[in-house]
């Protein structure tokens, strides 16, 4: 990160530049070192982008909080609980207005003019189903940004593995953690919710980028300082989808230490 400050007008012009525009519906994940100096911090994106999307625009980011009791988490509280991928998600989940998802381990939050609808009813048993912000999204057209990050942190390639149908969703990322999360309700109570699926491991998503980019979903920039992405989520869970059909183990990482991958590639061997 070099010490010049990028202002929110230059990093509305990088998003508008990007492709980002007035009313779109954004899902982020971000780094913001790799965006560069903000004067006032993750504020200064937020603002650009409240700036590019307008009042009828949305955008949203990953909360995730991993509330797993068995890995010794807390049970979820969706006004506290820290999310643990970093500073633009905090932020954004502390902004005025902002709505955020029930789920205890998989939650995301979102501000605008949809923010309430993405939000809402996020199946607590099923981080990625059917009623999942991300799946939501997909639906309306909407668009993953990368700013300054790449498809390893996409989650919603893991809802093209839900959607294909891959068995191995099943199995938790880490046997140790068990298949249940946990959240303090209002009257201070905690409830355990068995999973059904599991978002497992990630490190060879970019492999599908080559096919996104064959598609014409991808667009490519830079927003401040950092190499960004604008992906159509609807047509790229699509293309993800045909592809772990056709070959259900190419996301499947090869590590031997992997604490996901290992026990997921031999369930598909089995069958
Ligand atoms: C892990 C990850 C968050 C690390 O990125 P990062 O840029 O180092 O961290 P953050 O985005 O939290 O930004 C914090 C950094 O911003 C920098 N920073 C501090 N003040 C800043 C400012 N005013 N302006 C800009 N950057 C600032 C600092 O370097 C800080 O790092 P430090 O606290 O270690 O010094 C990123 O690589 C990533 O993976 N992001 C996506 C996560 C995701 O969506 N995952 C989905 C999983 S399914
Ligand atoms: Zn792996």
């Amino acid at each position: 990160m070099t010490d010049v400050a990028i202002s929110r007008e230059s990093l509305a012009a990088d998003l508008r530049r990007l492709g980002v525009s007035e009313g779109d519906t954004l899902y982020i994940h971000s780094s913001l070192k790799r965006v560069g100096w903000l004067p006032d911090g993750p504020a200064t994106l937020i603002e650009a982008l409240l700036d590019v999307l307008g009042p009828e625009g949305t955008f949203a980011v990953p909360t995730h909080t991993l509330s797993f009791p068995g890995r010794g988490a807390a049970p979820y509280r969706p006004d506290e609980t820290p999310s643990v991928l970093g500073t633009f998600p905090e932020a954004v989940r502390r902004w005025p207005g902002a709505c955020r998802s029930g789920h205890a381990s998989h939650s995301s939050a979102a501000v605008g003019a949809k923010a309430a609808w993405l939000t809402e009813n996020h199946d607590s048993t099923h981080a990625l189903g059917e009623n999942s912000p991300l799946a939501r999204l997909c639906r309306i057209g909407g668009r993953i940004l990368l700013l300054g990050v790449d498809n390893r942190v996409n989650t919603a390639i893991h809802l093209a593995e839900s959607l294909a149908g891959m068995p191995y969703v099943r199995l938790p990322y880490d046997a140790s953690w068990g298949p249940d999360t946990a959240a303090e309700l209002p009257d201070g109570s905690t409830v355990r919710f068995r999973q059904r699926e599991f978002p497992g491991c990630s490190e060879r998503f970019e492999l599908l980028e080559p096919d996104f980019e064959a598609a014409g979903i991808v667009r490519k920039g830079v927003v401040g300082n950092a190499p960004s992405r604008l992906i159509e989520a609807g047509e790229m869970l699509q293309i993800a989808v045909a592809r772990l059909r056709a070959e259900p183990g190419l996301l499947l990482c090869g590590e031997a230490d992997c604490p996901c991958c290992p026990a997921r590639r031999a369930l598909l061997a089995a069958r």
